[in-house]
């Protein structure tokens, strides 16, 4: 049976007397994240609790991610974990979740018979049901089906307590970049509404969120009965006591003008952008299916730095796609050095089964994709660095989120345009939003001391 976007979930007994526990390790982005937390408060209704420990939990849960290589190796390894501990407690419930279950289902039922549960992004409402099935049942159970409305827009996801609660306001990707497994993985675009965002982002900030980030696989090619992003995002703005918004991963395609000025517009939005350039090369980009040239990129970075003042722009970027030479590869460096990231994630091009630009015959040998990854990696932290030279002198607006890593008698939070900056804590409490002048700016991080305490927005 298919659940429908519009059914309410129902509790199957009175589970107030159940002592289970869970325990789940999630790999891969934000949005994974975000589905744990709806994993877990399903969970809760069924009566489980947290375990402190994941060898003491009745059920084990792994979140999986399938976008690189490497994210699949650690997964492989963690189930390894799992099968031992199975050994050892046979009645352990073992399950695997998320972007990989689709691709593994074949190896998992084959080749690893502790695995009792395997369920896609959009199968987790059958969760309870096959928690307690399971008790009765020995068969491995998968459903890995993707749907074209689930967006569990009635759910509310089991928080732990924190600065920053992310919030899904659309998911899958209609986009199929070449190299890209996510459309396979996660299914098709669908937004959620309005009207339940805005409800889910206002008890947040009733719970003591500070900060919410909407998240999509491409979040701003949201859009739910002819709202768009920014519609939302000027909604959101306006929910009374919410200091902070950010948002990921947006598509530079849909980086509208009409979203730039609405984060202009409210003090609440932070004034940062994430702008995936992935190749600098014209010839690239098409065979990435990225839908924009490399001017098209310059000129919308430019309009986001004129737009927004002092905005802070991220990126991604990927060397050694198939095909890719020398000359196309120095097109990267090329845009790099016009637009100088304030940051940047890069990632070795790592071919994904099922995806067009796997089957592509020209792919790059490891060795050289290793040496561009360098290159670019050098050339990053040179422009991080001279973008946090600029701040010296100037006073920033940052929230204070946690301790330092380095000392105790240090907070760590971030600016509006996401950098990090370190200072004394003074009288500053966490969830605080203080003034605080910069004196120093390494490559990660900024120093500097408290003026005051802000509470701006
Ligand atoms: N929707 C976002 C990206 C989500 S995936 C966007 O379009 O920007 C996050 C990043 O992983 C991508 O931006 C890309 O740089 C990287 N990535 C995706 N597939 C990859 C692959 N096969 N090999 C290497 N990096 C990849
Ligand atoms: Fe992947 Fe491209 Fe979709 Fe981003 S836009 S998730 S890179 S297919
Ligand atoms: Fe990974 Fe799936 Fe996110 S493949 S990056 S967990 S959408």
């Amino acid at each position: 049976m298919e659940l429908t976007q519009t059914q309410q979930y129902q509790p199957l007994t009175d589970k107030s007397t159940n002592t289970k526990t869970y325990f789940i390790e999630t790999y891969g982005c934000q949005m994974n994240v975000a589905d744990s937390e709806l994993v877990e408060s399903l969970l809760k209704k069924e009566g489980y609790s947290q375990a402190t420990q994941l060898d003491q939990a009745d059920a084990i849960f792994v979140n999986t991610c399938a976008i690189r290589e490497h994210a699949e190796e650690k997964v492989h390894s963690q189930l390894g974990r799992y099968d031992l501990i199975k050994k050892e407690k046979p009645d352990t419930i073992i399950g695997v979740l998320g972007c990989m279950a689709q691709s593994l289902k074949h190896d998992l039922l084959e080749n690893k018979p502790y695995v009792d549960i395997i369920l896609g992004p959009d199968s987790y409402r059958k969760l309870p049901e096959l928690l307690n099935r399971k008790t009765v049942d020995t068969e491995s159970f998968v459903d890995t089906t993707l749907s074209r409305f689930e967006v569990y827009d009635d759910l509310f996801p089991s928080r732990n307590e924190g600065i920053n609660a992310w919030i899904s306001i659309m998911r899958g990707c209609d986009k199929f970049c070449t190299f890209c497994i996510v459309p396979f993985t996660r299914g098709r675009e669908r937004s959620r509404s309005i009207e339940g965002i805005v409800l889910e982002a206002t008890k947040a900030v009733e719970d003591g969120f500070t900060e919410i980030t909407l998240l999509g696989q491409n979040v701003n090619s949201y859009r739910h009965e002819k709202q768009e992003f920014h519609h939302l995002l000027a909604s959101v703005a306006q929910i009374p006591g919410i200091k902070r918004i950010r948002y990921t991963s947006p598509h530079p395609q849909d980086m509208t003008r009409e979203l730039l000025e609405t984060m202009l517009q409210y003090e609440t939005i932070c004034n940062s952008v994430h702008l995936p350039l992935q190749a600098g090369s014209d010839r690239i980009l098409k065979r990435m299916n990225r839908t924009y040239s490399k001017d098209h990129f310059i000129q919308l970075a430019n309009d986001i730095r004129s737009i927004l003042p002092n905005v802070g722009i991220s990126t991604d970027i990927i060397v050694g796609f198939p095909g890719e030479t020398e000359e196309e590869f120095q097109e990267t460096l090329e845009v790099m050095e016009i637009v100088k990231f304030d940051s940047a994630f890069n990632f070795k091009y790592s071919p994904r089964r099922g995806t067009k630009a796997s089957e592509y015959d020209d792919q790059i040998d490891e060795v050289i994709k290793q040496d561009r990854l360098v290159r670019v990696i050098e050339l990053q932290k040179k422009h991080t660095l001279d973008r946090n030279l600029d701040l010296i002198g100037t006073i920033q607006t940052i929230l204070v989120e946690k301790e330092s890593k380095r000392s105790s008698l240090q907070w760590a939070g971030r600016t509006d345009s996401n950098k990090w900056v370190i200072f004394d804590k003074g009288d500053a409490n966490i969830r605080e939003l203080v003034s605080i002048k910069i004196n120093e700016a390494r490559c990660i991080s900024l120093h500097g001391h408290l003026i005051k305490k802000a509470e701006a927005a």
